[in-house]
This record gives C-alpha cells, sequence and structure tokens, in this order.
C-alpha cells in the first residue's frame, strides 16, 4: 500500500482548479496525458475524468519530486501534492483549468504504463478494431468518458423522475421461455434438463404485463435485452430499454407521463428545455409525407404522391406502373435549398442509390418558367397532366423534381432515403435540433404475400373503432401502438395491450396461431388473464438509443462500455470463442461435425 494514500486523500478533480483556487494546497491524482521536460522545470498535464490540470515540477521548489517527474511517461498513474499558483497573464484558455498549474511539492508514482497502441485523446483516427481491443485504454478518452457519465446521468434521473411518479422498479428473468415470433432469440442449454434450453429474454414483455396483473400499477425496469439480429450502428445484440409499464390509462395518460421524463431528462442532463406536448403524427401521414414511419423532421422537404396524373400522363413507363397498382412518389427540392449543388451528376448518382431500396430507377425533371419541365420524358407527358403534378407539389420555376415509381412499399422506402441524402448532401439537416414526434395509429399487422405477422406485439390492442375489420379486413386494422420518434431514430415503442381473452382470441386467429399453439406458447398468460387483467399499456426505450442521440454519438459503440462489434465479437475478451468437449458433454450437445472443440 502507497504511503502516499495513507497521507494524503484527492482533494479535487484535475477539471475543477480556477484562479479563485490560488493558494490552496491540494491533492491530485490521475494519468499523465502529456509531459515536457524543460531542464529546469517538467510541465506535465495530469488527467482524471473530470478534465486536465497542469503540474509544474522544479527543482528550486522541490528536488526529489522534480527529479522524479523527469522519468514520467504517458499514461503513468501519478499523485502530486501541491499549491495552486495562477499562471498570471500566460492562461491557456483552451482548458477550463487554464488559469492555474499546480506547483508539485510531492509525487508519488502509483504506476508505470507502457506505451499505448494509440494516443488517449479525442478526434484520434485509430481503427475501431484496435480502440475496442484496448478497450479500458479507449474509455480513458475524454470524449467517451463524457458519453458514458452522460448515461449514467441518464438513468438516475431516469429512477428518480419515475419513482416520483409512483413507479416501481422490478426485475425480470433474463432467461425464459422460448416463445418464436419477436426477434431471433439467443438459446442457453439447460444442464439439468437435458436437451432443453432457456431463451434470453428479448424483453419483459410478458413479465410487465404479467406485474400489472398482479397489480402493481405501474412498474419499471432498466433492464438488459437480447436480441440474436443483424447489427447495425444502432443495434446491439444486447442492448438496454428502460421498460414500462402502466393499468388503468390510456394513449395520452401514458404518453403524458413519458413526456414528463422526457422533460426531465433534457433539462438535467442537457439544460435544454423541450417543449411540451410532443408532436403527434399517424402512421398514414408520415408515410405520404416521409416515406417512414421514423421521419426526421430535422428537414423540412416533404414528399407526395402524384399517382393520379401520372397515371394518365402519356408516359408508358408511368402509366404502366400505376396500372399495375404501384404509385409515383414525389419530391421537390426548392430551388433556395438546392442553391448550386443539385448537379446533374448527383442526380444520376441517385438511381444507383436508389437500387438498394429494389427500385429500378430514379427520375428528375427541372422546373422551367411556366411550369414547363426539362426532362428526358418532358416531351412524353401530357401537358395537363404535368400542371397537375407542378400543382400537387407546389413547384415553381428553379425547382427540381424527383420521381420513383414503384410498388408503394419500395417507392416509399426509396423516397424515404433519397430525402434524407439530398437533405444530407445540401446540407439542410439541422444539426443540433432535437426533433420528436409520437407516431401513432400503426396497422396492427404486416401483411405479406399473405402472411399476417404482428407489427409489434401480439398482445397490441387494435383500435376500437377497427375491431370489426378483424376476420373481414384485417390489413385496414390500426393498432393502439406508439414510437417515440427522436430526428428519425425510433427511441421507444409500446402499446395498449389487450387485456380481454376473447379479442387476444380474435388477434391469435388473425396471425395464424390456433388456439392449441396460443396455449402451448402463452397458456400462462391467457391463464392470468383469467383472474381480472386491469387494461393496461406501456412502452420501452431504447437507452443505448437515447444516450447515442443525447450525447450526440454516432454509433451505439460510443455510448456503452463494452459493446460488441458488427458480428457480434466482444475483440478484447475475444468473445465468442469454442468450448471443451467436456463441457459440451455436460450439457448434452453434439457439434456439426465440420466444426471445430476447444479441448
Ligand atoms: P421494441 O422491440 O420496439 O419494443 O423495443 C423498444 C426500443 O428498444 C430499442 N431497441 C434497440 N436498441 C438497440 N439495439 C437493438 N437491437 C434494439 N432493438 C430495439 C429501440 C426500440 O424503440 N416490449 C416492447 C415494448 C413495449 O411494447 O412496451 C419492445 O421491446 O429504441
Amino acid at each position: 500500500m502507497s504511503k502516499f494514500l495513507e497521507t494524503y486523500a484527492r482533494t479535487h478533480g484535475c477539471g475543477e482548479l480556477r484562479a479563485v483556487d490560488a493558494g490552496k494546497q491540494v491533492v491530485l491524482t490521475g494519468w499523465v496525458q502529456t509531459y515536457r521536460d524543460l531542464g529546469g522545470s517538467v510541465f506535465i498535464d495530469l488527467r482524471d475524468r473530470d478534465g486536465v490540470t497542469q503540474i509544474r515540477f522544479d527543482a528550486s521548489f522541490a528536488a526529489a519530486a522534480h527529479a522524479t517527474s523527469r522519468e514520467l511517461r504517458n499514461e503513468w498513474c501519478i499523485g502530486v501534492v501541491g499549491e495552486v499558483r495562477s499562471r498570471g497573464g500566460n492562461l491557456n484558455d483552451r482548458m477550463a483549468t487554464g488559469a492555474i498549474e499546480v506547483y508539485a511539492t510531492t509525487l508519488e508514482v502509483f504506476s508505470k504504463a507502457e506505451t499505448p497502441p494509440f494516443a488517449i485523446e479525442d478526434d484520434l483516427d485509430t481503427n475501431e478494431a484496435l480502440r475496442l481491443k484496448y478497450r479500458y485504454l479507449d474509455l480513458r478518452r475524454p470524449k467517451l468518458q463524457k458519453n458514458l457519465i452522460a448515461r449514467s446521468k441518464i438513468t438516475s434521473t431516469t429512477r428518480r423522475v419515475l419513482a416520483d411518479e409512483r413507479f416501481v422498479e422490478i426485475e425480470t428473468p433474463f432467461m425464459v421461455k422460448y416463445t418464436p415470433g419477436g426477434a431471433r432469440n439467443f438459446l442457453v442449454p439447460s444442464r439439468l434438463n437435458p436437451g432443453a434450453f432457456y431463451a434470453l429474454a428479448e424483453s419483459p414483455q410478458i413479465f410487465k404485463q404479467l406485474l400489472m396483473v398482479a397489480g402493481y400499477e405501474r412498474y419499471f425496469q432498466i433492464v438488459r435485452c437480447f436480441r440474436d439480429e443483424d447489427l447495425r450502428l444502432d443495434r446491439q445484440p444486447e442492448f438496454t430499454q428502460i421498460d414500462i409499464e402502466m393499468s388503468f390509462v390510456n394513449e395520452a395518460i401514458l404518453q403524458g407521463t413519458m413526456e414528463k421524463l422526457i422533460a426531465a431528462l433534457w433539462r438535467e442532463v442537457l439544460g435544454i428545455e423541450v417543449t411540451l406536448p410532443l408532436r403527434r403524427m399517424t402512421y398514414a401521414e408520415a408515410m405520404d409525407k416521409y416515406g417512414v414511419d421514423k421521419p426526421d423532421l430535422r428537414l423540412g422537404l416533404p414528399l407526395c404522391e402524384v399517382t393520379a396524373p401520372c397515371g394518365r400522363s402519356g408516359f408508358r413507363v408511368f402509366e404502366g406502373v400505376v396500372a399495375a397498382g404501384g404509385i409515383v412518389k414525389c419530391l421537390r427540392v426548392p430551388a433556395a435549398d438546392a442553391g448550386d449543388k443539385l448537379s446533374r451528376s448527383m442526380l444520376d448518382g441517385l438511381t444507383d442509390f436508389a437500387k438498394q431500396y429494389g427500385v429500378k430507377g430514379v427520375a428528375f425533371a427541372r422546373v422551367q418558367e411556366g411550369g414547363v419541365w426539362q426532362a428526358p420524358f418532358a416531351k412524353a407527358f401530357s401537358d395537363a397532366a404535368r400542371d397537375e403534378v407542378n400543382a400537387i407539389a407546389g413547384a415553381v420555376a428553379g425547382d427540381t423534381l424527383l420521381f420513383v415509381a414503384e410498388k408503394a412499399k419500395a417507392a416509399n422506402t426509396c423516397m424515404g432515403a433519397i430525402r434524407l441524402y439530398i437533405g444530407d448532401k445540401l446540407g439542410l439537416i439541422r444539426k443540433g435540433e432535437f426533433q420528436f414526434m409520437w407516431l401513432t395509429d400503426p396497422p396492427l399487422f404486416e401483411i405479406e404475400d399473405g402472411h399476417v405477422a404482428a407489427s409489434h406485439h401480439p398482445f397490441t390492442s387494435p383500435r376500437t373503432e377497427d375491431e370489426h375489420l378483424l376476420e373481414s379486413d384485417p390489413g385496414k386494422v390500426l393498432a393502439r401502438a406508439y414510437d417515440l420518434v427522436l430526428n428519425g431514430v425510433e427511441v421507444g415503442g409500446g402499446s395498449i395491450r389487450i387485456h380481454r381473452p376473447e379479442l387476444q382470441a380474435r388477434v391469435f386467429k388473425a396471425l395464424g396461431i390456433s388456439d392449441e399453439e396460443a396455449q402451448q406458447k402463452f397458456g400462462f398468460l391467457l391463464e392470468a388473464f383469467r383472474y381480472g387483467p386491469p387494461p393496461h399499456g406501456g412502452i420501452a426505450f431504447g437507452l443505448d438509443r437515447l444516450s447515442m442521440l443525447m450525447t450526440g454519438a454516432e454509433s451505439l459503440r460510443d455510448v456503452i462500455a463494452f459493446p460488441k462489434t458488427q458480428k457480434g465479437s466482444d475483440l478484447m475478451t475475444e468473445c465468442p470463442t469454442g468450448v471443451s468437449k467436456k463441457q459440451l458433454d455436460e450439457l448434452f450437445i453434439q457439434l456439426a461435425s465440420d466444426l471445430p472443440v476447444k479441448g
């Protein structure tokens, strides 16, 4: 045990000292960020999670400390005792502590460091794989420390706000019964039950509903969820939800309560007042205007549908698509937004961009005086139809119109993506803004090639006024579900649940789940619903996504201490790994013959 820590206790963080502290005796601890040896004096920047302070070792002031300081190197972990002195006119206004420096009288080296594989500083351009391998060094970087500290503030504020609103924090199991239908589950073999598996919970959905049956009324949990999905920048295989369920509520009460949480988070973590109530937009409006169910409202550029005039325009390509049941979606880029940046090559490049959405091409027209179009297909397009399109799009001379003619789903997805692409290229996305919206009234089912699946999950209630369509026209039934969307990212989603067994049975039936199957998969929930279930609903926020947007991080990996890569690996601990035959035998598992067994 070092004598230093027996004698001294840290008095300040490295980001704390100011001019008014001059003259104080202080004890600081941290890591050497930089050092400069000027012979008579050694200067170091000492860093901890709080900031950086300049320390001066000077032979005339403290000879022993100065002699030791000449050995220091980057990332050594040290403690110093010294006096705070003003830097007078020589201050460094790039550092919060730039008005002072500490004249060290005592220096303790707690541990030395090898030269790190990359510099511990922000904006470094080391490849991410190396950073993830040495994650504990990466996590020393101020930016990541700031992100994780903000995340901690998000969770502590959430706990406080929800406790004030009478929510009870209750833990639910991670190892649960496998129920097909949602995300793909990770499986855990049961040694005690040969051949049987647990699933890792993709969310506490069923348990939180059972807690409502059990009378807890308002539940929350900050909970890890596990999903074996294809990963992206905003998806991790294990991620955290702020999971919530409430009894005796409707959408307005639930969303209003959640808005209080959102406002408190923005106020306390970011010092920003969010204007309530948050905007609401139906799914139908979102698809129509933005082509997606999670519109980014930091930019304008709404889409419009011009199917009707295009269907009688004389232009065979559009007419063919419309005749086959497709739609024509249009994006007007106003002259003022485009400036001279919407070049011909950018427009030509859109067709390549669109291909990834299964769309054959993107047509464009430049609008001239009198509404005339300059476009390869202008001659084929009747004047009357063109004038109608101009009127729907609000086009005036100088504007550019982009068109995609496809099946509705592809046209919307593709145009939604083009809107963002163009918005980004033209610098129209207002960075720094937080644009929230509740997306409401989505379809209850996703129906593709006759296959019916739950859009949210099978316990989501249909709107009362649509219940009669469950058997006759399930595609038209809208759900009592909602997502909270922030800057084009779905940060939360939930619904009012079904609590009437007969309605649940009809929804299962529409989903093609037989009575026996429902009994086998969800029997315990259906049984619980025979004992006086309260009306209830809930939501889950993605804590990682919220943290990412609140801190301005670009990837979930920048707000998770030990994240996984795109391939689901942890490069630091090198997992997942193979296991020995003995371990597999204990679990009664045999690998396919071409897979390696370790040991
Ligand atoms: P849902 O599946 O919509 O709802 O998830 C809720 C929120 O969790 C976040 N999220 C993710 N974040 C990171 N990585 C992932 N792989 C990932 N998947 C989802 C999103 C999403 O909005 N039980 C229901 C909620 C309810 O009905 O109450 C549920 O899990 O931000």
